[in-house]
């Protein structure tokens, strides 16, 4: 698909009150972010991320296996696995970063076919993410936060965010945000660091121990905001518990 006819397909998913045309769009990526939602930490993590953008794989290739081994790529196929995918479906990443996880959807299912929305508040993450996925599969990617999505309610068949929701400045209306936007009975996935993991990587690394001081999470917190009349909810502790992966339906 050309540019064009990418953005043609997200503007069919967002909120009619928003004006797609007038929407800033850097590089084929429209940018949807009020000042409203980068209070907070977010605008903080949004910094500290389009910094980071040029070394995240570098990151995971090299220092993550040289500390980790394989262990990251098979906690992503893990995650991956706890999703009900299906050729042709219309899927939402949140906080997609580089996109990383693409490469361990199940082998069954053809990339290509899937009509996937990549969101991030990092426009460095997505410009990343463009620059290694663009030849390999069809990139809807949107800047904007997990809590003020753009999206149509009743939208995608797939929704799902790995890998910071803990530290995202509204956790609640996160996960508020992501069951409007999915259609009924679609399996909806958060995964993120345990406490234990926080304390033992982010708090000692270089890199990342000044965003972290004072900083703690606690997973019962995210597990209150999912909602009581939610269906199918589970909660595992998955990567010899350095991460937790909670699904259920809307
Ligand atoms: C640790 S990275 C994870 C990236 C990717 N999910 C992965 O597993 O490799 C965290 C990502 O969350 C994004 N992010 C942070 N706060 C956000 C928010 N409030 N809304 C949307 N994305 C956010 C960052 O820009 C970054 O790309």
């Amino acid at each position: 698909m050309t540019e064009n006819q990418l953005n043609l397909k997200i503007k069919e998913k967002i909120k009619s009150d928003i004006d797609f045309e007038k929407l800033e769009n850097k590089d084929w990526i429209p940018i949807y972010l009020n000042k409203k939602y980068l209070s907070g930490d977010n605008e903080k993590y949004m910094k500290m991320y389009n910094k980071l953008s040029k070394w995240y794989d570098f990151w995971e290739k090299w220092i993550g296996f040289f500390i980790y081994g394989n262990s990251v790529a098979k906690m992503r196929t893990n995650l991956m696995e706890h999703l009900e995918w299906k050729n042709g479906a219309s899927v939402l990443y949140i906080s997609i970063g580089t996109g990383k996880d693409l490469n361990f959807i199940p082998k069954n299912i053809d990339l290509k076919s899937l009509d996937i929305t990549w969101a991030d508040i990092s426009f460095g993450m997505l410009k990343k993410c463009k620059s290694v996925w663009k030849n390999k599969t069809n990139l809807s990617l949107v800047n904007c936060c997990a809590e003020d999505l753009p999206f149509k309610d009743n939208t995608f068949d797939i929704v799902f965010h790995v890998w910071w929701i803990n530290f995202f400045s509204d956790k609640k209306l996160a996960i508020e945000e992501m069951l409007r936007v999915a259609r009924p009975w679609t399996k909806i996935m958060i995964a993120d660091e345990t406490a234990d993991f926080i304390e033992k990587q982010y708090k000692k690394s270089i890199f990342t121990k000044k965003y972290y001081e004072n900083r703690s999470f606690d997973l019962s917190e995210i597990e209150k905001y999912i909602p009581e009349n939610v269906k199918e909810k589970n909660t595992e502790l998955v990567w010899d518990k350095k991460f937790y992966c909670i699904t259920f339906k809307k």
